[in-house]
Order: structure tokens, then sequence, then C-alpha cells
């Protein structure tokens, strides 16, 4: 279940836009939201790598990999979302598809991003996306998850007023389940959670083990 807003901010760009820019405050605006995934993976990743941004939306938390020179693949099952990517990022090449089930080959991808995305999965749904970024990735390549987690005494209430007017159930949901045991569960290693804007928001790094057999 979810407001009316949802549909309206999905159906009408600028309240989009206006939603992302005002939540997105507590962590330092809108471009280092963006740039959240980058900034962890960068690191580790050789020029030129591939990345695949799964449920990219219009792309603008792919825009700081393509300009770092990355060769980035954006999925997203939504035709008009990968439009508007076309439009605003023709370097990104673009697939529609189920991030629960990619039309993608297995272990093509150094690196992985979810940019505030998961959450919107149902928990069985949750499982098959993550097993999937297991199997789309390199052994040794990396994922990184940016998205809600239960916030500080600060931002409780915000978050919980966000979250009824524009996100649904399934948030909810995940805000009450613990993503690193899940991602150690599914078969990820390395997995390293970081706490940002008053701990509402978690940006998860982790890692396909080298002598992974596929998922
Ligand atoms: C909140 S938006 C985030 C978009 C983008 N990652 C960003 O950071 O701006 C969530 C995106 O997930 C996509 N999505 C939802 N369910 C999906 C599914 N089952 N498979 C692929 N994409 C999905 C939606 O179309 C939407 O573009």
């Amino acid at each position: 279940m979810s407001s009316f807003l949802r549909p309206l901010a999905y159906r009408h760009r600028w309240i989009y836009d206006l939603v992302t820019a005002v939540s997105s405050l507590s962590v330092g605006g809108v471009d280092r939201l963006r740039g959240l995934g980058l900034e962890a993976l960068r690191p580790h990743l050789k020029p030129e790598a591939t990345v695949l941004d799964l449920c990219c939306g219009s792309g603008e938390a792919a825009a700081p990999w393509l300009e770092a020179g990355f060769r980035v693949t954006g999925l997203d099952i939504s035709p008009r979302a990968l439009a508007l990517a076309a439009q605003r990022y023709p370097a990104m090449e673009r697939v529609e598809g189920l991030a629960e089930d990619p039309p993608l080959k297995e272990a093509s991808f150094a690196a992985i991003q979810m940019s505030v995305a998961l959450h919107e999965f149902p928990r069985t749904d949750r499982e098959a996306v993550l097993t999937s970024c297991l199997r789309l990735l390199q052994p040794g390549g990396s994922l990184v998850l940016v998205d809600l987690h239960p916030a500080g005494p600060w931002l409780r209430l915000p978050q919980r007023l966000f979250c009824a007017l524009f996100e649904t159930d399934t948030a909810t949901a995940m805000l009450e389940d613990d993503l690193p045991s899940q991602l150690e569960r599914i078969g990820f290693t390395a997995v390293n959670q970081d706490l940002l804007a008053g701990q509402a928001l978690q940006r998860i790094t982790a890692t396909r083990p080298r002598t992974s057999a596929t998922p």
C-alpha cells in the first residue's frame, strides 16, 4: 500500500526530483547521494570496468560512473524511465527487464550498484534480486547497495512520514531486516555496512568470492 502521492511523483518528474532533493539533504544533497556507490567502489575497480546500475530509473545514479569513464549498463523495468535515461545519458547501455531475473550474462560485471531501489521489492523478490547480483558479478566483483535504514532519533519521525507518503509496505519490511546478514547467507563475502544521514541511509558493499560456484 502507498499514498496517492507515490504514483503522482512517478508521473510528474518534478515531484520525484523535489522529493529526492529534500530527502537527500541529510546526506549532503542529491549529488552526494548519487555518488555514494562510486565513492565506495572506485578504489577497487580498473579504469573502464563494466558496471551494472540495477533499477537505474532515468540514470541519475549511473551518471557519476559514466563521468568517471566506466562502461555502464542500466537495467530497469520501466520503459518510460529508460526513455528518459536515453535522452539524459546516451552513453549508458539500457536494458529493459526484471531485476529478479535480469536478461544478462552471468559474471559479466566488475561492479553492480543498486541505488535506493532494493526497498521496492517484497522479501522473497529481494532474495531473488540479490542472488541475481551474485550471479552477474565476476568472481571478486563488488556490489554496492544504497538504501533506507532505520533512522536514529533525530530523523525517525521524518523517515516515517516519508515512508508513509511515498513508499510501499516493502520499504517498511526492509527496515525490519538485516541486509548484511542476508547478503552473507546468499554467498557474498567482505560485507561492510556504513550508516549515513543520521542512520537513515545505509551503504553496503559486498563481494562475490573468487571461488564461488554459480548461484
Ligand atoms: C526509487 S527508483 C530509483 C532509481 C535510481 N536507481 C536512482 O537512484 O535514481 C526505483 C526504480 O526501480 C525500478 N524497478 C522497480 N521494480 C523493478 C523490477 N522488478 N525490475 C527492475 N526495475 C524495477 C523502478 O522502475 C524505478 O526506476
